[in-house]
């Protein structure tokens, strides 16, 4: 097959990169870093010839590419606008899964700052405040503090943080419990799931500091067994895709389940429309074989093929620049990539990097700057290739946590 894949990051890096073992793959429009590995095409996805598009970002989607090049008769894996609404609006996601009966947490969606005040002021915490609309996985506030959800609350609803993303916010109760990141790959009726990771959103060690877009991941996870992963499956997954099939949305494309899994099983935190950054990384390479064909099916209402999955582990590191995730900068040199790359199971997904081939040098172009992945028969051999091929790399203010799968 010859596939698009819409993007240029380090998820859609890990796409081109497992799905070009098996097909011609072109990426559009991909990064001058990308481009040193795989066609790149800036065209609109619709003027550019293939059997099958995969839409990497929320953005796009949110957006209605899907559809457009559906209305052209492509075969797309990547949800409907309406069921990008998913991601795209807290609230919507939350009515989805109230009358899907998927448990989640208790929450209320808030267009009125005063209401939203003295509501927050009657609840106990840890406070979840949560925007709605995309604010790339930074529109969560989870915090102990009262003083701090309030202000948070202020800032959010007068679009001072987020634009206007954040005119209507929702406030939950706090899940407590395990959380991970499951991918369902649906075909608008039926699901399967890829191996369950783990990803670490806040920007420091121990779990501290802003939540980010993910600053590492792992898979799989000794704790969640196959049993639990078919648990969220068949309460979590299945039951949405009927809710939306219910609404008229054949959902075909990735549902990423962020389930925090609690002492009454398993509930959703959130539903992503798109694989999850860096999770991807570290997920789809444990697939031996057949992600075109599984992705095709989903495309065409048909998932069949069943999965191979390996049972090696992965480890990814994300590398972010200074600054992010409030003010990133750009612009200094990288050095020891190729040293990194060279290194035994050990992959460089790229992602805020470019390439300038008269130079031969690599430079920071956005936060998360690349995902330092390994790979190996054992998590903590996965983990230490990781960090070793790290150790060779370096950019002025390079910041990364040195806690992942610790
Ligand atoms: P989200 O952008 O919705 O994935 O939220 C980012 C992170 O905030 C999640 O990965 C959780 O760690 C945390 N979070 C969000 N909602 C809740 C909740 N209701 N209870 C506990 N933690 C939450
Ligand atoms: N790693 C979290 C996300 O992709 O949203």
């Amino acid at each position: 097959m010859r596939i698009v894949v819409v993007g240029s990051g380090g998820r859609e890096h890990a796409l081109a990169f497992m799905l070009s073992k098996e097909h011609e793959v072109v990426v559009a429009p991909g990064s001058s870093a990308l481009g040193q590995y795989f066609d790149l095409s800036d065209k609109d996805p619709l003027d550019i010839d293939a059997d099958l598009y995969v839409i990497g970002p929320e953005q796009p989607l949110v957006e209605g590419l899907a559809d457009r090049l559906r209305g052209h008769s492509k075969t797309v894996f990547g949800p409907s606008k309406d069921g990008a609404r998913l991601e795209g609006s807290k609230a919507f996601l939350k009515d989805v899964l109230v009358a899907a009966k998927v448990p989640t947490a208790e929450h209320r969606s808030f267009s009125d700052i005063s209401s939203a005040l003295s509501y927050v002021e009657s609840m106990k915490p840890p406070y979840v405040i949560k925007t709605d609309g995309l604010a790339e996985g930074k529109g969560v506030l989870v915090t102990e503090r009262l003083d701090e959800a309030k202000e948070d609350i202020v800032a959010k609803m007068t679009g001072q943080r987020f634009k206007g993303a954040g005119r209507t916010i929702v406030i939950e109760e706090a899940l407590l419990g395990r959380e991970l990141s499951l991918f369902a790959l649906c075909d608008g009726r039926s699901a399967v799931a890829l191996p369950a990771a783990t990803d670490y959103k806040r920007l420091l060690e121990g779990n501290e500091g802003p939540n980010t877009g993910g600053m590492g991941a792992y898979a799989p996870l000794g704790w969640a067994s196959d049993s639990l992963q078919e648990e969220i499956l068949d309460t979590l997954v299945k039951p949405t895709l009927q809710e939306l099939l219910r609404r008229g949305i054949q959902y075909r494309g990735v549902l990423y389940a962020g389930v925090m899994v609690t002492e009454s099983g398993p509930k959703i935190i959130e539903f992503n429309v798109r694989f999850g950054d860096p999770e991807t990384q570290v997920v789809l390479p444990k697939v031996e074989e057949g992600l075109g064909d599984i992705l095709f099916g989903c495309a065409v209402g048909e998932i069949g093929t069943s999965l191979k999955v390996s049972p090696k582990s992965l480890l990814t590191v994300v590398l972010a620049a200074p600054g992010y995730p409030a003010s990133t900068q750009t612009g200094a040199e990288i050095t020891g990539v190729q040293r990194a790359s060279e290194k035994d199971g050990v992959k460089v997904f790229f992602a805020g990097t470019s390439y300038d081939s008269e130079r031969d040098a690599f430079y920071v172009s956005g936060g998360r700057v690349m995902a330092v992945t390994g790979e190996a028969p054992t998590l903590q051999e996965a983990r230490s290739r990781a960090y070793s091929a790290v150790s060779e790399i370096s950019f002025e203010g390079m910041h990364y946590r040195r806690d992942i799968g610790a």
